[in-house]
């Protein structure tokens, strides 16, 4: 064999040093330094070392989280203490009888808070790691509780897990938590199963039951699952704090284990419930899926005082967010005619409460989409709403149905204006070709310019847009500022007076910002944000419409497909005539220092923004910031530059505390955002 060089050892340890702190950036702090490429470059580069020189290969090197050959079954192996369960509760009473229920059984009079740990509830599949002498020895499921499922080997293929603990760690150490699937790993995962016409998975939690069920390891290691620490289920003799929860977390956390960063220690019944609408904000903006949050007494003597009833124990209680996915039918599918022209069917479906809102219609997207889950008309399907997007429909259940069920066929015409309809070689979308001849798509384009974050005119809204489209009154977005109070009340239902709080709002809108206006022309592929990179970085509109595609791809977050679009935009002329006719009409912004030429004055530093501030509001707050160049995130980590605070701040501001981080008031930040940081 090779005798092995000391330079080859030496770099072979950096190797697998850089490849396990990039997993830990990637899956536990949601802050990837490395891009695939990278990774995988310096990953094969250690492979090809460890094959040349077999001797300094060591089972805990990241190349062995590739799996091994097929299993035929998993053995069951039993839990050293039960895998418990949470009791559940969904409102604020049943909060407040579990902490007097605390209170009471740990004999504290009225006044005193009881002090608790609260963290995100994971929605993936509970595990169980055991570690002997720091090595990785047993990876279980939960099973009943009392027995699971030995998955040892597809567990060691998920890079998040450490397969040998750090120095400091006790003889044994059995560390429970939950495996699930990044957002943005689910995604890409179902894109690559769509392009292989395999089965989408229906949300991130099957997904991980799926990929970590598998017999054949090298499929889990394929698919990117990850794992968060929630608790110690069993230690021998060591280092392990055994005052608090949440010290038990901090100790998981300096082995290299991931651990909620949004865990927090609260006290009483208020700050449980802040806890909740906190973590309820950030929900969307979380990297994976929660189905709620959970509360655990922190100290662990009083929690061994309070112990069990039946499954759960009486320390904890799981308080969960109103359900996101209900079951329901199809009644029919229509066809809507978006904006840019895209026929978008439509699940009109049995009426369905989903998460506190009743929903009646369900996107599908497009006609592949409804071939790949096979929804047709008379279908029971699940239907989920996320956040503020649009509900869908996630799957159907076939087992039920109905034998009249029928197939969705895209019409060959637009269903609006009668035009031709068009797919194009490659797009998943069909098109109604009539363009702003559609008045579908016109209704559409004019109501996007009204909308609240883009010119924000109170009062236009669809029915109204829809009226003033059908009487011809209303053909481009310039036209609105033509419009009278006495043609307005001459409308159906149009009092005088609401006749004259919309012009006077079209009258408001005038004043903008550069962002919002590039936001409200509708060009294809420019969200918010590319409307926001593209002000910061050209600061007026004259250098932004005369910039060449090669001159906007120079915009950093900026691709060659939406460079594209905006040029072809611009270059129009019936669009130059339009935004010629806005500004004549007196629509305005403030110009800004372009990106392109001023050093940004808060280069990459991150913000958070908790509590209501005197003068800004939320969306004004992060505006300015973003414009300056820095960067608002949810929740204080070590990351965070400054927190602004206002009235009645949340629990960001102890957090903030807690980790020495800069808090400043409204005052301070405009001072910051116009002046930039004093070094
Ligand atoms: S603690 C004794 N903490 O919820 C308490 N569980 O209904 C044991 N879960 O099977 C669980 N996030 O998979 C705990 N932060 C968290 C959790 C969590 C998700 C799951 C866990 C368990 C289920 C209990």
């Amino acid at each position: 064999m090779a005798r092995v060089p000391s330079g080859v050892r030496a770099r072979a340890e950096e190797l697998r040093k850089q490849i396990t702190d990039a997993n830990y950036a990637y899956y536990a702090e949601d802050s990837p330094f490395l891009s695939d490429a990278e990774y995988d470059r310096l990953f094969r580069e250690l492979q090809e070392i460890e094959t040349r020189f077999p001797d300094i290969l060591s089972e805990d090197s990241p190349t062995q989280r590739v799996g091994s050959a097929p299993l035929s079954k998993f053995e069951s192996v039993q839990h050293a203490t039960p895998m418990l369960s949470l009791n559940n509760a969904f409102d604020e009473e049943e909060i407040m009888a579990f902490d007097r229920r605390i209170r009471e059984s740990l004999g504290f009079d009225d006044e005193r808070a009881v002090t608790y740990a609260a963290e995100p509830k994971f929605d993936g599949l509970a595990v169980s790691l055991t570690y002997r002498k720091g090595v990785l020895v047993l990876g279980a499921t939960r099973g009943d509780g009392s027995a699971g499922e030995d998955v040892t080997v597809n567990l060691r293929t998920v890079r998040s897990i450490p397969l040998r603990l750090t120095a400091g760690a006790p003889g044994t150490l059995e560390v429970r938590g939950e495996v699930l699937m990044l957002r943005r790993d689910f995604e890409s995962l179902n894109r690559q199963q769509a392009e292989r016409g395999e089965k989408l998975f229906a949300n991130p939690r099957n997904a991980a039951a799926g990929s970590l069920r598998q017999l054949d390891s090298r499929i889990t290691a394929s698919r990117r699952l990850t794992f968060f620490a929630y608790g110690i289920g069993g230690k021998g003799n060591g280092p392990v704090p055994a005052d608090s929860h949440s010290h038990q977390l901090d100790y998981l956390q300096s082995l290299h284990f991931p651990v909620a960063g949004q865990r927090d220690v609260v006290k009483g019944v208020d700050g449980l419930l802040r806890y909740y609408r906190d973590i309820g904000e950030q929900r969307a903006s979380l990297p994976y899926d929660i189905d709620g949050v959970v509360y655990k007494v922190d100290s662990l003597d009083a929690q061994s005082a309070l112990g069990f009833v039946s499954r759960a124990p009486r320390f904890a209680l799981a308080h969960k967010f109103p359900a996101q996915e209900e079951l329901t039918q199809v009644l029919d599918i229509d066809v809507q005619v978006g904006r840019t022209g895209a026929l978008t069917p439509v699940a009109r479906l049995e009426p369905v409460r989903v998460g506190g809102v009743t929903v009646t219609n369900a996107t599908l997207h497009n006609e592949d989409e409804i071939r790949r889950k096979d929804v047709r008309i008379g279908d029971f399907v699940m239907v989920r709403r996320a956040g503020d997007v649009i509900p869908e429909v996630v799957s159907v259940v076939t087992q039920r149905r109905p034998r009249n069920a029928r197939q969705f066929v895209m019409p060959a015409k637009c269903p609006v204006c009668g035009s031709g309809v068009e797919r194009t070689e490659g797009e998943a979308a069909a098109r109604c070709t009539a363009g702003l001849f559609c008045p579908a798509q016109r209704k559409q384009a004019l109501w996007h310019f009204a909308s609240r974050r883009a010119m924000d005119i109170d009062g236009l809204g669809e029915k109204l847009i829809d009226q003033l489209v059908d009487a011809d009154l209303l053909k481009t977005p310039a036209d609105l500022f033509d419009l009278s109070v006495d043609t307005l009340s001459g409308l159906e239902r149009m009092a005088e007076k609401s006749a004259g709080n919309v012009v006077a709002a079209i009258g408001r809108s005038k004043d903008t910002t550069l962002e919002r206006f590039i936001y409200a022309l509708g060009i294809r592929n420019v969200g918010e944000q590319t409307a926001k990179d593209l002000a910061a970085f050209f600061g007026d509109l004259g250098p932004l419409t005369s910039a060449s595609e090669e001159a906007l791809q120079e915009v950093p977050e900026i691709g060659p497909v939406v460079a594209a679009s905006v040029s072809r935009f611009f270059a129009e002329p019936h669009n130059q005539q339009v935004i010629q006719r806005l500004l004549d009409a007196g629509v305005r912004w403030d110009k800004r220092e372009p990106r392109s030429s001023a050093k940004a004055a808060l280069g990459g530093r991150t913000f958070v923004l908790t509590g209501t501030l005197p003068s800004l509001s939320r969306e004004d707050a992060k505006a300015r910031i973003e414009a300056a160049g820095g960067k608002v995130t949810g929740s204080v980590s070590g990351k965070t530059d400054y927190v602004v605070a206002g009235e009645a701040p949340g629990s960001k501001l102890e957090k903030a505390a807690k980790l020495g981080i800069n808090v400043i008031d409204e005052a301070a930040l405009i001072e910051l955002v116009e002046n930039g940081p004093k070094e």
